[in-house]
């Protein structure tokens, strides 16, 4: 991962300063400063991004399709999401709820209100809800075990919600979510953000569909890496009571601020991470899973804070209409070597694409594709990067051979260097608006959850597990 996906992968929940981008930008031009200047010209960025931007605030005139809009939960994505959010136009923040009154609240309602958008803050999201008037739309960024309750209470409310992946840890609650959304004639959008992402779409469209450049689709592959980390720790002053905690769920500070780990609270890694991946797989091949074995395990860090797998390798099954694909995924958490992408093969190419903006290519299967001039003419395409890399080969008494052992690359020509979030949340508001249908609705995350909660299952049950097809139905 480069330094910008760093910041920008949502996953990392660790930056949480605003304008990402400006500052990165800003950066870039700054020689070595010592450590007083770099804080005072954080601080400078960080006052100019405010004063950009501030005209998208509640201090401008209403427009007649503003959105009023909710947050609830702004701990490390929250804020990634809410700074991707305050990229758009046409959005006014009313109400922000954190059970972290003194330190996530604080932050973002204080964010916010810099911003000029006249917010309340809220630790219990029902009060939200009793007391606020006019809301179009709300933002759930919560950690997985509280999505259904939170989402159902929105939908309930008449509130159209966002809801971060994993929509829930588990596929019971999932369901409960969908069918809610249903019944309430309101949108319900999941968290899958590469479904809206510009890139990922023109792959799948143009490249897959439209072209079918890799001819017939044979693997795919995915991983996403990650370097050993310690666990998240929390400012001692700030800490919640211990009352509190239990009232909202969690046993101590550090379940708090680790609930990924934990069993009943969210996935681990494989749901963490692969789900975002695992509905690449397919939404690219255009059919849910078959079947699913897996291994994984806590084989590095401290089992009895760990309880889900820190390493998982699973094998997923297809059968698309043109035959079997098989799909190896992978997460580990202990060396970030090579970061995450995913990466499809077929008997003309090979497609590897990535969130990280620097991944995108697609290399032609020498032995049997038709050259590719056509699409680099139409812009599609970069010109190929001959990788043709020979190796002498021993032949015994014979001539030496030369081999290719590896096909050209073009690089993708679509770039996407904005937030990686925005055009889903994007999408989510145009669809409010009755302008756009959602990238990702209840029924679509739901068949992801399914896909994706069965890894941790097949590990558990050490064989191959296959899916009903109606299991992905609600
Ligand atoms: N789409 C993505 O790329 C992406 C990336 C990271 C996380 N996520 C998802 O976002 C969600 C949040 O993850 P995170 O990394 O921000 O976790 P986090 O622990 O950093 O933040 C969670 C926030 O929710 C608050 N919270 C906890 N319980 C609450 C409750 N009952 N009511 C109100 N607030 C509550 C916490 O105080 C905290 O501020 C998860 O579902 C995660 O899977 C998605």
């Amino acid at each position: 991962m480069d330094e910008k996906d760093k910041k920008e992968s949502s996953e990392s929940p660790s930056n949480k300063k605003i304008d990402r981008r400006d500052f990165l930008q800003g950066l870039a031009g700054v020689p070595v400063l010592g450590a007083l200047a770099v804080a005072a010209w954080k601080q400078e960025a960080y006052r100019r991004a405010i004063r950009s931007q501030r005209a998208a605030g509640s201090a401008a005139p209403e427009k007649e399709d503003d959105l009023h809009v909710a947050l609830l939960g702004v701990g490390a994505q929250g804020d990634v999401l809410l700074n991707s959010m305050l990229k758009i136009p046409g959005l006014r923040f009313q109400a922000v709820c954190d059970i972290w009154s003194n330190y996530n609240l604080k932050r973002a309602g204080n964010l916010l209100r810099k911003y000029g958008h006249e917010v309340n803050t809220y630790e219990d999201y029902r009060a939200m809800l009793d007391r606020e008037k006019g809301l179009d739309a709300v933002v759930i960024a919560t950690p997985d075990f509280w999505h259904a309750e939170h989402t159902i209470a929105c939908l309930q409310a008449g509130l159209n919600v966002y809801c971060e992946k994993e929509m829930s840890n588990t596929l019971e609650d999932a369901r409960r979510m969908a069918l809610a959304a249903g019944e309430s004639g309101k949108l319900l959008q999941i968290g899958h953000q590469r479904r809206s992402n510009p890139r990922y779409i023109f792959s799948h469209d143009v490249l897959l569909k439209e072209l079918k450049l890799l001819g017939r689709m044979v693997t795919a592959y995915g991983q996403w890496n990650r370097s050993a980390a310690p666990d998240l720790g929390w400012p001692k002053r700030y800490e919640i009571p211990l009352a509190t905690l239990r009232k909202y769920g969690y046993e101590s500070m550090h379940q708090f601020c680790n609930w990924r780990w934990y069993k009943n609270l969210g996935g681990g890694p494989i749901v963490d991470l692969g789900s975002h991946q695992i509905d690449i797989f397919s939404w690219f091949l255009g059919v849910n899973p078959k079947s699913v074995m897996a291994s994984g395990g806590t084989d590095y860090y401290d089992k009895s804070t760990h309880e889900w797998y820190d390493t998982v390798m699973a094998i997923y099954e297809y059968e698309t209409a043109e035959g079997t694909v098989r799909a190896h995924y992978k997460t580990q958490t202990t060396n970030g070597s090579l970061g995450y992408f995913e990466q499809f093969m077929g008997d003309e190419g090979t497609l590897v694409i990535s969130e990280s903006a620097n991944v995108g290519s697609v290399y032609r299967e020498k032995t049997k594709a038709p050259m590719w001039d056509r699409w680099v003419r139409k812009g599609y395409l970069s010109e190929p990067k001959l990788m043709e890399m020979t190796s002498e080969v021993d032949m015994g008494d014979a001539l030496d051979v030369r081999e290719t052992i590896s096909p050209d690359e073009h690089k993708l020509t679509l770039q996407f260097y904005d937030a990686y979030h925005k055009p889903h949340l994007e999408n989510f508001f145009n669809a409010v608006r009755g302008r756009e249908k959602l990238n990702c609705p209840a029924e679509l995350g739901y068949e992801s959850a399914v896909a994706v909660l069965k890894v941790n299952k097949a590990v558990e049950a050490k064989r191959t597990l296959f899916f009903d097809p109606q299991e992905f139905l609600v």
